[in-house]
């Protein structure tokens, strides 16, 4: 969705760096909206944003090499302030005239950098202080008219500036928390040196974005598939909020939900909800257990979930007809991901949903969230009233318990882990712990066991209960669960749960584990 034009912002100006989205959120951070563009981006295109800074992202190339992602000098003469950050830097000086070589030492990990505090960038920072560097190359001369502001042992140029046209370069990753007053000197830029005054905010955000989702759709029909994750839930808010009765909600439910999910989701977004929408409901649970029926193979598995849900999807708009807009509940994360880098309109593959159809015959998609980070999708969604329940929903895959159940899916099977993973996630928040944990499920394993229960000899499955910490959900940990707590949930799983009769706790970080278990 496009923004207001007279609205506060800085443009982020990407070269393939890794913490490119971080730069965006410490920016938002400091109140002030972000979007992040491609370098490929056009200077006419950034001028109109009229953006009120320009920072220019790190990146793994060299920026003298032939080919090297680079950008035109009049980005540098605009009269906006530039920070240019590690390849960002470099590329600065060296499109500026200076001098950008290999380095004698590789810089990597956590550094001691002497600052000069008297620079509008590191104002309030302590003169020596701690930051993360990542750089093969080094600024070996500054362009002219610039001057060192910052130097580490082996590299003589950690920040330079020229105060005469406020640009800035800084050699080492502000962004990442690694450095300690980063943060600080991203706000001394944001809302020192470009004069951004700090209003950008949520209830803003909806407002404006509610405004936007009228001028665009009109009068016409908007058609969205909602799973109940946090990001469908509440692009389909946002939606109702600006359109409603225009909006139809298609709720699927596979029967691979967490335990009473979708009655969850019906009470919010139904007709007994607080939203005005025409919401439906499709039942698939029989269809979708018949077709999973005596297959293991994980990813055969995942295939047919993904692919069931497109077919009964298609049949129902089928049923509604031709529409104007098919909406999405993409997020940033998800358009960075797909190597777009906020540029066009991208249709995930891999979505909550499992990759949505062409076959649903529609005009344009519309993605409301797609500026957004998970945490301000959050906030939206609190803005617009739905419950924290669901809003602070854990991330939960498209194909639901498909992939906590190992080998064949049914539906007593479904039951059981559904049973099991209530019971979880009630100790769990119980022991206060439902917001410190990354993600938190239980699983079942196909492993069956003898016990004794009463006098009783059983043969019966192993419930798998898994938590981990982690930041990008690429590498995570097991969380430490006092044991107290897994005991209390040990015992009620074996005593409530009828089929079960051993509890794991998984201990396996990732790697070499994944987060689920197919
Ligand atoms: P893994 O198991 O790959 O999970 O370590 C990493 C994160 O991704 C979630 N996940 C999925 N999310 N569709 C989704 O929308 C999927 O097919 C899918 N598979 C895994 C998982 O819950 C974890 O948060």
């Amino acid at each position: 969705m496009e923004n207001t034009l007279s609205q506060e912002k800085v443009i982020v100006i990407d070269f393939g760096g890794q913490y490119n989205q971080l730069v965006a959120r410490r920016v938002r951070e400091c109140n002030v909206y972000c979007e992040i563009y491609s370098y490929k981006t056009d200077l006419e295109q950034i001028k109109a944003m009229n953006p009120k800074g320009i920072i220019l992202t790190g990146g793994p190339n060299s920026c003298y090499e032939e080919g090297a992602p680079t950008y035109r000098k009049e980005l540098f003469e605009l009269g906006i302030p530039v920070l240019g950050l590690c390849y960002g830097a470099q590329l600065m000086m060296h499109v500026l005239g200076g001098k950008v070589e290999k380095a004698p030492v590789r810089e990597y990990g956590k550094t001691e950098v002497m600052v000069e505090t008297s620079s509008p960038l590191f104002g309030n920072v302590e003169p020596t202080t701690i930051c993360w560097m990542s750089h093969f190359d080094y600024i070996s001369k500054v362009a002219p008219g610039f001057e060192i502001v910052a130097h580490t042992a082996d590299c003589p140029v950690a920040a330079a500036q020229c105060l005469e046209k406020n640009l800035y370069a800084i050699q080492f990753h502000p962004e990442v928390l690694h450095t300690r007053e980063g943060s600080k000197m991203l706000y001394n830029f944001v809302r020192g040196v470009c004069g951004c005054t700090g209003t950008w905010r949520m209830d803003s955000f909806v407002e404006n974005t509610i405004k936007e989702i009228r001028e665009k759709v009109g009068n016409g029909k908007v058609l969205l598939a909602l799973s109940g994750g946090v990001d469908s839930s509440v692009a389909a808010g946002l939606l109702s909020r600006a359109i409603g009765k225009q909006l139809t909600c298609v709720f699927v439910d596979h029967g691979l939900l967490r335990k009473n999910e979708g009655d969850e989701v019906e009470a919010v977004f139904g007709p007994q909800g607080q939203f005005d929408l025409n919401f439906i409901r499709v039942n698939a649970q029989e269809r979708y257990y018949s077709k999973l029926a005596g297959v293991t193979e994980p990813e055969r598995k995942r295939k047919i979930i993904g692919e069931e849900f497109i077919r009964v999807f298609e049949e129902e708009a089928k049923k509604i007809g031709a529409v104007d807009f098919l909406a999405q509940g993409t997020i940033y994360p998800d358009v960075v991901e797909s190597g777009l880098g906020g540029e066009s309109a991208v249709i995930k593959s891999h979505h909550n949903v499992g990759g949505l159809p062409d076959y649903v015959d529609f005009k344009e998609i519309i993605e409301p969230l797609r500026n957004l980070f998970k945490d301000e999708v959050r906030k939206a969604g609190l803005e617009l009233g739905i419950p924290e329940k669901l809003v602070f929903r854990q991330p939960f895959p498209g194909p639901g318990l498909g992939i906590r159940i190992i080998g064949e899916v049914t539906a007593e099977k479904v039951r059981i882990v559904q049973d099991a993973d209530a019971i979880y996630r009630e100790e769990i928040a119980n022991a206060g712990l439902d917001r410190s944990i990354g993600q938190y499920f239980a699983a079942l394993t196909n492993m069956r066991s003898v016990g004794v229960m009463g006098d009783e000899r059983t043969y019966d499955y192993a419930v798998a209960l898994r938590a981990v910490n982690t930041v990008d959900f690429m590498t995570a940990e097991a969380a430490e669960i006092p044991f107290e707590v897994l005991q209390k949930v040990m015992s009620r799983i074996i005593n409530e749960v009828k089929g079960v009769n051993r509890v794991f706790y998984d201990l396996t970080s990732k790697p070499p584990g994944t987060i689920e278990f197919e």
